[in-house]
């Protein structure tokens, strides 16, 4: 049976910060496939069996996603296929074990199955590619079947749709503390987990239910400053221009991320819901590199006992610093977060960064640049102006 996943408070955390904050965090960690991405992988696969669909195809970065859609397929019978980046197939292969156990064919993307994957390794034979390669590749393959369908992990307003379990859980677990949140936090790749945690409480603002005036806070990396440094323009979901345009902030459906161990969020575009209200002010955005990501999990997992996912580190770093504000102005905040994975399979990140071995790994202004103005020049009817 589905259980409603832990709301947390962590005040070992709030003691060691020694914050007037109250930090609350909804622990999605314990879900089969470790992290929230399972609650869009199982409608999914549901919906498909009925619909008679016999294969689901993926793309995944840090392997997340991936293993989640095998599990879920392997409930319902239906097989799966995962093309996983081959920066993240190589740095986590324990994901792809994962992903296999469950009855999934793992490959690594670029790979030769497909016209797109060798094109790409004719011209660059080491290539780590990318989501959007991963996503190209997946978007092929489906083609060339009748019985297959490309599954999504983020980004698209149903896959956001079945995350915000996340958050309507958490309104009424807070009953029980008797609290309110003032300020919503989230990691952000292709917005699901932030979003299925905050839409409730901005949907409980437009309808003028909220007992607060809550705020909403994005925390991005570094490598992929989509929302911080990025633009917010009309761009593809994948690198070979095959899915149809999105508004949404991206870093160029081309840029190619530094190699980080924060795969979920080595990700060019974010969801166009979540691009609107930041575009709108209503959401705002931080970005942070690997390193300090991984230091805001060390302490957290000192405190909590949970050692979290790369991703959510990046959400947790950004609460830390919001608690040491309140610190600052003595003022006193109920923080909630999403931690949406943990990091028991990242395990070789956590020892890059104990030996000192990890790079902050930020992006590249001008790759960024070139990505966008590619972009911008492919479309300029569309995105003038903007
Ligand atoms: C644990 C974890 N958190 C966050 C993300 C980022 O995705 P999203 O923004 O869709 O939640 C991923 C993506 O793979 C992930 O695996």
């Amino acid at each position: 049976m589905w259980r409603p996943t832990p709301l947390v408070r962590a005040k070992r955390l709030e003691r060691v910060l020694n914050t007037p904050a109250k930090i609350y965090y909804k622990n999605e960690t314990g879900s089969p496939s470790g992290s929230h991405k399972a609650n869009a992988a199982v409608a999914q696969a549901y919906f498909s069996s009925k619909q008679g669909i016999q294969r689901l195809v993926t793309n995944t970065t840090a392997g997340q996603w991936g293993t989640a859609l095998a599990f879920a397929c392997s409930i319902f019978g239906i097989k799966c296929t995962v093309y996983m980046s081959r920066t993240s197939y190589d740095s986590k292969p324990y994901r792809k074990d994962l992903a296999e156990a469950w009855g999934a064919e793992v490959l690594a993307s670029p790979s030769k199955r497909t016209a797109v994957g060798r094109e790409i390794l004719a011209k660059d034979p080491d290539s780590g590619g990318t989501m959007g390669i991963a996503k190209a590749e997946a978007l092929e393959d489906v083609l060339g079947d009748e019985s297959a369908r490309d599954a999504v992990g983020s980004v698209m307003n149903f896959v956001l749709a079945t995350q915000t379990v996340i958050g309507q859980e958490a309104q009424v677990q807070f009953e029980g503390y008797d609290d309110y949140p003032d300020l919503v936090v989230g990691c952000v790749g292709g917005g699901s987990n932030f979003s299925g945690i905050f839409w409730p409480y901005y949907y409980s603002m437009v309808n003028k239910k909220s007992p607060k005036n809550v705020e909403f806070l994005a925390a991005e990396s570094s490598a992929v400053p989509k929302l911080t440094m990025g633009e917010y323009i009309y761009d593809h979901a994948d690198s070979m221009k095959l899915s149809p345009l999105f508004k949404m902030y991206t870093a160029g459906s081309g840029f190619v991320p530094p190699p980080i161990h924060t795969g979920g969020l080595r990700v060019h575009g974010t969801a166009p819901t979540l691009s609107l209200l930041v575009d709108e002010g209503i959401v705002k955005a931080v970005a942070y590199d690997q390193l300090e990501a991984f230091e805001a999990a060390t302490t957290f997992a000192r405190c909590e006992g949970v050692l979290p996912a790369p991703e959510s580190a990046h959400a947790i770093k950004a609460v830390i610093d919001e608690a040491r504000k309140c610190k600052a102005e003595g003022k006193e905040k109920v923080i909630l977060f999403n931690l949406c994975g943990h990091g028991l399979l990242d395990i070789e990140g956590y020892r890059e960064f104990f030996d000192g071995k990890m790079s902050a790994n930020n992006a590249d202004p001008r790759a960024l640049k070139s990505a966008l103005d590619d972009v911008k020049g492919s479309y300029q009817w569309l995105n003038k102006g903007d």
